[in-house]
């Protein structure tokens, strides 16, 4: 399907897409935080608006303007995310995980700013694990035939650590990223593999974000019933 061709094949049905980064409160003032500029989740909400389909796009910390015909959900945390996420959902034909999660979080916490103390070390920050939503939601499948689609990036053995997420996640695509120099953070730009449950690989050249976006959702509505 050719960029901006805009058929619309999603038309009547619902699409969620996270996208951006989410941040973990330290305190009032800090937090762990990722380099997710949330472009791509928003290339895939545009796109998605485009072929017809009903948007909620669940956005963390991108500061990026609404995209028009989409509606926006936004939060900060992951936990906050997940709760967005699953809510939209229960009632979604597709779900896109954009957003980079973040794995951890400050185990507490610390209501007033944490100061330094002369001659005295930094106390260490103790973490906690997030709950992986894309595995809770691909689980779930809250509504029958329900697509769900991961994206990750990798280093190293790329395909083959793209193939080990995807069976653990249990998603039915997972769109991987070789990360690198001018790759991916923050650029207009995107290369990937596009993996397949059913075992195909679809190969995207650097291109737009936009064509990343629409060769997701022509894999997409191809395994739509
Ligand atoms: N993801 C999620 N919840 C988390 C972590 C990740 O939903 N707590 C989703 C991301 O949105 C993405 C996919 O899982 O779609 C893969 O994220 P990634 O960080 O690559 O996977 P992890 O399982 O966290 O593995 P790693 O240890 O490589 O970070
Ligand atoms: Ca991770």
């Amino acid at each position: 399907l050719a960029r901006g061709a805009a058929a619309p094949d999603l038309a009547g049905r619902h699409v969620v897409i996270s996208a951006g980064g989410t941040r973990e409160p330290l305190d009032p003032v800090r937090y762990l935080g990722n380099r997710s500029s949330g472009k791509q989740g928003y290339a895939l909400a545009r796109t998605a608006v485009a072929r017809g389909a009903r948007v909620t796009l669940v956005e963390a910390n991108t500061g990026l303007p609404d995209p028009s015909g989409a509606d926006v959900v936004h939060t900060g945390t992951a936990v906050q995310l997940r709760e967005a996420v699953l809510k939209a959902a229960a009632e979604a034909d597709v779900v896109v995980m954009a957003a980079a999660v973040a794995d951890f979080r400050p185990a507490r916490y610390v209501t007033g700013k944490i100061k330094k103390k002369d001659g005295q070390e930094p106390a260490p920050i103790a973490l906690v694990r997030n709950p992986d939503i894309l595995a809770e939601v691909a689980a779930e499948r809250a509504t029958p035939g329900q697509i769900v689609v991961g994206f990750a990036a990798e280093t190293d053995d790329v395909l083959a650590n793209g193939r080990e997420k995807l069976r653990r996640k249990g998603c039915d695509l997972l769109v991987v990223n070789e990360v690198g120099e001018r790759k991916t953070f923050g650029s207009e730009e995107n290369e990937a593999v596009v993996l397949g449950a059913d075992g195909t690989e679809t190969p995207v050249p650097y291109g737009p974000k936009e064509a990343l976006a629409d060769t997701v959702w022509d894999l997409v509505s191809a395994r739509l019933v």
